[in-house]
């Protein structure tokens, strides 16, 4: 972890650099260039120092837990970099402080400033010489012995490990299903001389050895010959290839071998048979690409490979692939029963531990290996409720890994195979409560602002961060919740037991810390905090001059925060999402370093106009919240990028985002603005957002039809807008958007509001353009039989929603329509009674719901013929309908209208009462 500290640092030097250069121009006193110069001199020395250090640590961590002198010297070269961050940090501040006030004001503070100019670069001066000492001791100690420890020491203690915790044969559970379908692909045209590679893919612990162990053991005696061979993560081609030989029973004197006879003997060996080849746990796509070559064709041959990466899994031929999740809490209580009271002869368990067991099976969360650990915890034990207890409470008293050492010498792996930029995601992902659903643009705006992301070419940060998440889900180390409809990850979640373990590795590498409110807590030394209680009477603040960010997870903690804050001046993420705080305390405004503040959902209801002082922040995110307009400081904050700004108004049981007031010409100095979410219109505004060119994300609400043509000339220079959203002021308001010319760069469209009826089918035309368009939701557009045809033309759409906006009686779908359509919601469409959907219409279909559509008598026409349908969901829908789906009515036209429903996986119905419907119809 070394290496991802020194990662972010070296940007920080580089970013302090960069002031020498600016810094008051040429107008440097005399005793104040000096200081300066000393200081960057030595920021200089410390950054050349880590820059040539990197390479160095990146090998160097990979073997830490097995060599103690490379642990110390990372844990040194961390604390140092720790310090240095600190020094930068402290100058940033300060340098900036020096810009405020007036001119006599301002010299003061720049002559006081010349002696913490010196003292820092003593600071400075001091830790490099430390940093050289800490380098030449390496050199003399470390170098030499390094390439040892790659290998198969390493493997060898895992692999042990492995075992502890392996299921035996009869203690499958839950994965019946994949295990038909894996023996079916193995051996079900056996026959046919062809060849195949079938894929299990899951994250540490999963089942997945022991799903392929199981199939293998029931397909062995349909091959001639067959090999198990366990890679793992460090494996060497010559070995692996010995190793081969020996499983499938090739007697040779293999040590001395040279690799291009062994090769010619394996090949040989499996000349003309039917042969099966198991990898488990690979690591990387190499592993197959280097040995693919030794295998003889022209006859049949099967490959098993077992792995954590989707990579791997990729490999697959013919999509045979499966991906392994975390067994469910039935399948997780019969695995627990069986294994647990193996000998019994019903397996069942008693009563009396019944409420334990469910305790167990919580820290499970669902993995076969945490269960299988467990159960070897308790078959020390007798099987009574106190001896059970007394486990638990060990369990629950000490952190889990120390207890289920299996699961952790098995997940661990995962994190150690981690390139260093990804470390630092990570294990920010565990900052947050267990369970939480863990939005994907919420964590990249944070990994951004923390400087975790690194430039690369031609891509934006947003992007490489977007790559990052999904490279951690490829990697199973997080799960994905939900998914938006073009495929995109856009929820995920941490597993519980990996959490466990990335929040172990947090706090040894001083990463961050969460806050439960009990037992002893130090935040010393450490640089993210997560609160998670209000509970402040064991956290002692002194030590949180090193904290960066805090995020808070309880309903209120201002009293909590002030003592921290007052402690913490280099703080650069504040998190407040969620809370109920409902004013900031001043000592906010002070932190210059902060990059991050988050008051989402919060009870906050204006920022004071000291929230300018803010210089450096990048993100602020007061969406959903009780505030009406923008502070006019916001002109101030120039490297603003991301500005979420929204009333939230309850509206009966609904909640709805207001637009906020912006004061007149303050919005036109933020150029760097990456997203703008949500302005209330007015000409002005809109005017002023014609200067925000980089704008990838904007919402307007309250438009009326004046303010069209402000706002089409604003879009005009919005040449990077990717997401767009227009609410009208009210239903009655027209948009006469006959010259708003959407940019083409354009995914995703909310327009709530009517449109021009006449010019409606030449509007929808002229969307053509929109070749990226995949998400269009539509309010009250007033759209029919005449002008649904028009949006036809979005051949990309992924997802359309239909709200209060289709008036018309049929709704048609006409042949190869939407072919890349994934889900379709229409609601309160009321006089809709009749949908047809032609010939390969909806190609793509996977999700349709119909919500308030009380004329809707028949099921769509066509519906049948959506073999890639796989939820229907009505709500609502007319009487004649309901009554077929609840098979009330007459029995044969049950019968037949259901049959046509058949293939679709769920489809669901419900009917609310008067009040539900009028909540759709009503604003
Ligand atoms: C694999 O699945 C994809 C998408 O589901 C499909 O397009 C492709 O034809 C399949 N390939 C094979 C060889 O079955
Ligand atoms: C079986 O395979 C399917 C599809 O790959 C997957 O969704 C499911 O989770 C698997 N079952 C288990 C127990 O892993
Ligand atoms: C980046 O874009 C430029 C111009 O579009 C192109 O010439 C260059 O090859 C690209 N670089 C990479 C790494 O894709
Ligand atoms: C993750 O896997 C998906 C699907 O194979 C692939 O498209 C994507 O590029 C991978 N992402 C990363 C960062 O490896
Ligand atoms: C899904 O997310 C991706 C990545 O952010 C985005 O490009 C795409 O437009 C989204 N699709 C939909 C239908 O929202
Ligand atoms: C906005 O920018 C203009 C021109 O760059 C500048 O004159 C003005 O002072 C800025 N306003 C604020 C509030 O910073
Ligand atoms: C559409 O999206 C693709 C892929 O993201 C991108 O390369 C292309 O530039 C986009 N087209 C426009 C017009 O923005």
């Amino acid at each position: 972890m070394a290496e991802a500290v020194v990662g972010v640092l070296i940007g920080k030097l580089g970013a302090a650099l960069a002031k020498e250069a600016a810094t008051y121009g040429a107008s440097l006193l005399c005793k104040e260039a000096s200081a300066l110069k000393g200081l960057f001199g030595e920021i200089r020395k410390a950054e050349k120092e880590f820059e040539s250090m990197k390479a160095y640590l990146r090998q160097a961590e990979k073997f830490k837990d097995t060599d103690e002198t490379t642990g110390i010297f990372t844990k040194n070269i961390r604390e140092l970099s720790f310090q240095i961050e600190d020094v930068v940090d402290e100058f940033m501040y300060k340098l900036e402080d020096d810009k405020h006030g007036g001119f006599a004001a301002k010299m003061k503070k720049r002559i006081k400033h010349v002696k913490v100019w010196h003292r820092l670069a003593h600071k400075l001066r001091d830790i490099n010489v430390e940093l050289e000492e800490a380098a030449k001791r390496r050199a003399r100690y470390v170098l030499p012995g390094m390439q040892g420890h790659a290998g198969r020491g390493d493997h060898h203690a895992r692999a042990t490990n492995q075992n502890l915790c392996f299921a035996r044969e009869d203690d499958v559970v839950g994965i019946e299903d994949n295990a038909t379908k894996l023996k079916q692909w193995l051996v079900g045209d056996l026959k046919e001389k062809n060849y195949k590679i079938a894929t299990v893919w899951g994250m540490g612990g999963v089942g997945k050895t022991t799903l392929v162990d199981h199939v293998y053991k029931i397909v062995k005696p349909d091959f001639d010959v067959a090999a198990w061979v366990t890679v793992s993560q460090s494996y060497q081609v010559e070995d692996l290839l010995k190793r081969i030989a020996r499983e499938f029973g090739i007697i040779t004197d293999a040590i001395n071998m040279e690799i291009r006879s062994l090769v010619e003997i394996i090949r040989k060996h499996l000349e003309g048979k039917r042969y099966i080849l198991v990898l488990d746990d690979v690591w990387e796509k190499d592993v197959w690409i280097n040995i693919m070559e030794v295998f003889p064709t022209k006859c049949s041959r099967r490959f098993v490979m077992t792995s954590r990466k989707l990579e791997v899994a990729s490999l697959a031929t013919s999509n045979c692939t499966i991906e392994m999740e975390p067994l469910g809490y039935k399948h997780s209580f019969e695995l627990f029963c069986r294994l647990t009271f193996s000998n019994s002869d019903d397996r069942r368990c008693p009563l009396e531990l019944l409420d334990l067991a469910v305790k167990f099976l919580q820290k499970c969360e669902g993995l076969p290996i945490a269960i299988a650990c467990i159960r070897r915890l308790l078959s020390f034990k007798q099987p009574t409720y106190s001896e059970w207890d007394s486990v638990y409470k060990e369990l629950e008293l000490q952190s889990s890994n120390n207890v289920m050492q299996g699961v952790d010498s098995i997940l661990k792996v995962s994190l150690e195979d981690l390139p260093y930029e990804l470390k630092n995601c990570f294990l920010h992902c565990a900052m947050f409560p267990e369970d939480y659903e863990l939005k994907r643009r919420r964590s990249i705006r944070h990994w951004i602002t923390s400087g975790f992301i690194k430039v690369k070419e031609n891509k934006t940060l947003e992007q490489v961060a977007e790559g990052y998440l999904n490279d951690l889900v490829n990697r199973s180390l997080l799960q994905v919740v939900r998914k938006n409809a073009s495929g995109c990850v856009k929820c995920c979640r941490m597993h519980d037991v990996i959490r466990h373990l990335a929040l172990d590795k947090a706090a040894k590498e001083c990463f961050g810390k969460v806050y439960e409110g009990h037992g002893t807590f130090s935040v010393d030394g450490t640089r993210r905090l997560s609160i998670k209680s209000t509970n402040i009477v064991p956290l002692n603040p002194s030590g949180a001059t090193h904290l960066r960010a805090i995020y808070v997870f309880t309903s209120s903690a201002v009293d909590l925060l002030r003592t921290i804050l007052a402690s913490t001046t280099l703080l650069s993420t504040l998190d407040l999402q969620g809370t109920e705080i409902k004013s900031l305390p001043n000592e906010v405004f002070s932190l210059f370093n902060l990059r991050f503040l988050g008051l989402r959902k919060t009870g906050i209801e204006t920022l004071p106009e000291a929230v300018g002082r803010l210089q450096n922040l990048e993100v602020l995110d007061a969406f959903g919240t009780g505030m009406l307009s923008l502070p006019k400081d916001v002109a101030k904050l120039k490297k603003l990028r991301y500005l979420y700004a929204a009333v939230c108004v309850v509206e009966g049981r609904l909640m709805r985002n207001y637009g906020v007031k912006v004061p007149r010409g303050i919005i036109n100095n933020l150029t760097g603005l990456h997203a703008l979410q949500i302005v209330k219109a007015c000409s002005e505004t809109l005017r002023d957002v014609a200067a925000l060119t980089e704008l990838r994300t904007f919402s307007v609400d309250e438009l009326t039809s004046e303010h069209s043509s402000s706002l089409s000339s604003a879009l005009l220079n919005m040449s990077n807008l990717v997401h767009l959203s227009i609410t009208t002021l009210n239903e009655n308001e027209v948009l006469t958007v006959e010259e708003l010319r959407l940019p083409e760069t354009l995914c995703k469209l909310h327009l709530k509001g009517q449109l021009e009826k006449k010019q409606m089918p030449r509007i929808l035309s002229s969307w053509m353009n929109l070749k990226n368009l995949t998400l269009l939701s539509l309010s009250v557009s007033k759209l029919d039989e005449n002008s649904f045809p028009s949006l036809m033309v979005l051949r990309n759409l992924c997802l359309l929603r239909l709200l209060n906006a289709y008036d018309g009686k049929t709704l048609c779908f006409s042949a190869q329509s939407f072919p890349r359509l994934r889900e379709l919601y229409i609601l309160g469409a009321r006089e809709l009674s009749q949908v047809e959907i032609e010939e390969d219409a909806l190609g793509s279909l996977v999700k349709l719901q119909f919500l308030g559509c009380p004329e809707m008598k028949r099921l769509p026409r066509g519906i049948k013929d959506l073999s890639t349908l796989d939820e229907l969901c009505f709500v609502d829908a007319a009487a004649e309908l309901i009554k077929i789906l609840r098979q009330e009515g007459e029995a044969n036209e049950c019968k037949e209208e259901l049959m046509k429903i058949s293939h679709i996986r769920r489809v669901r119905f419900s009917v609310t009462g008067e009040n539900f419907w009028r909540r759709i119809v009503t604003r």
